[in-house]
């Protein structure tokens, strides 16, 4: 049963719940370890480009999906063709795998608040700092255990509405204070080098794992392939543009995903500059480099515990706009489905989302040894792999098959066309039916060919 949707007062509060939930860790922490890694200028190219192609389609789909039907991810399928129910299904899964793992980044985020708000800022730019703090058993554990008890609690008061408040006046502080860091990043000795190696394509570098890593974090940073833009559009007015409204989300979403690279990719080029050895190791860091980066950063300026301490909080609040919006899609499902009150479900999701998460919190220490997707990697890139790079696609792929082939685009473009022009049109109706789908699943053979060693790039 769906209880009674409450909207959005507005274009203004739609944009602002969605980007509360569509800016957060993705941007700040995952967009620059992904773009160092896979190729920096290349990996921008592929993002953009996919960007204003898929992102601007299926969020579009996705958020006319739900104002149309009113309905969240799996009564919305389940309402446009019954065959399709079990994609809310499925799409309901993704929410569920990250949530625990995303819980384990903001606990990280919130030690190293602590760190700098204590004056313990230098300590946190020596070399291996991070690693020994994740590499603990009880400390990571703990830090995670607040952050994802601070989000239950939230998400058990219901009381989103204040965290969405203060987020309000945090989100525009974190733009200003971001783009400021990225600037002063850019004028650390060498820093321009990094700047190239983050804008200037190599081609050399193109291959079908950066283009499947960038449609996964493209999903994941726009909160895509999972049910929530669907969510988000059945609490939108029917007098809300819904093509304006995701251009302004995309580049919002973008702009600070670009900002963060910005801050965290010149600055291993600076601090390790002449040694091509480190340079490298740094590059392809994943998931520890903005923890391993930034602490450098706010060493080599003047007040940079402050800074540092007012950075990390307001990385906080946006990290955990995202897990509330998270954890509140998977418990709404649970009392719908299992019929249990608000509290159960809240407690059984937390319940879920600490054992998944544990052994992620592990991973860098006493589990180092499992290495799921190769050597180097972690439980927690796997979670994320798996998610990202293989859920997500599918969710995707099969809802442009619905959108494309069986309640064609038409019907979505009518919805777009309730309050005026809906331009890119063409556009959409292209990518939807013919581009997205094909790509999608070149790209998904083509990354487990050269996953398995078929293909050398
Ligand atoms: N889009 C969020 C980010 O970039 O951090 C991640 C996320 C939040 C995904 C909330 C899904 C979601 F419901």
């Amino acid at each position: 049963m769906e209880q009674k949707r409450s909207s959005f007062t507005g274009k203004l509060g739609f944009i602002l719940a969605a980007a509360g939930s569509a800016v957060g860790l993705g941007n700040l922490w995952r967009f620059p370890y992904l773009a160092a890694k896979y190729g920096g200028g290349i990996f921008l190219l592929v993002y953009l480009v996919l960007a204003v192609t898929f992102g601007f389609a299926l969020m579009i789909a996705e958020i006319a999906i739900g104002r149309k039907t009113g309905l969240s991810a799996i009564g919305a399928f389940k309402a446009l063709d019954k065959r399709f129910s079990f994609l809310g299904y499925v799409a309901a899964i993704v929410p569920i795998i990250i949530l625990p793992y995303y819980s384990v980044i903001g606990g990280w985020v919130t030690k190293y608040l602590f760190t700098f708000a204590t004056g313990g800022g230098s300590d946190a730019a020596a070399d291996g700092y991070f690693g020994g703090f994740i590499g603990k058993v009880g400390e990571p554990i703990l830090w995670f255990a607040i952050f994802i008890g601070a989000t239950a609690v939230v998400v058990l008061l219901g009381v989103e509405k204040g965290v969405e408040k203060v987020s309000k006046i945090m989100m525009p502080i974190l733009v200003v204070l971001t783009i400021g860091i990225a600037i002063y990043t850019l004028t650390l000795p060498n820093a321009l080098d990094g700047l190239v190696y983050y804008v200037k394509p190599d081609f050399s570098k193109f291959s079908g794992t950066t283009v499947l890593a960038a449609m996964g974090q493209l999903f994941y940073s726009m909160s895509l392939a999972m049910g929530i833009m669907i969510t988000y559009g059945s609490y939108m007015k029917k007098d809300v543009h819904i093509e304006s409204s995701t251009r302004q989300i995309e580049i919002f979403d973008t702009g600070i995903a670009f900002f963060a690279g910005l801050m965290i990719i010149p600055a291993i080029f600076s601090f390790y500059h002449g040694d091509e050895v480190l340079i490298g190791e740094n590059l392809t860091k994943g998931p520890g480099l903005m923890f391993v980066m930034l602490p450098k950063v706010f060493d080599s300026m003047p007040g940079g515990d402050i800074i540092g301490a007012l950075f990390f909080i307001l990385v906080l609040f946006a990290a955990l706009t995202s897990s509330i919006s998270l954890m509140e899609t998977i418990v709404s499902i649970f009392m719908d489905k299992l019929k249990v009150g608000r509290k159960v479900a809240c407690l059984i999701v937390l319940g879920i989302s600490v054992v998944i998460g544990l052994p992620s919190s592990l991973g860098f220490g006493v589990f180092s040894f499992i290495e799921p997707l190769g050597a180097g990697t972690s439980i927690l890139d796997f979670f994320d792999f798996i998610t990202n790079n293989v859920i997500m696609p599918v969710v995707a792929f099969i809802t442009c098959i619905l959108v494309g082939y069986v309640i064609k685009p038409k019907a979505i473009i009518e919805e777009v066309e309730t309050n005026g022009k809906f331009s890119g049109k063409k556009l959409f109706t292209v990518v939807i039916k013919y581009i997205a789908p094909v790509c999608i699943v070149a790209i998904l053979i083509f990354s487990v060919m050269e996953a398995l060693g078929f293909i050398k790039v």
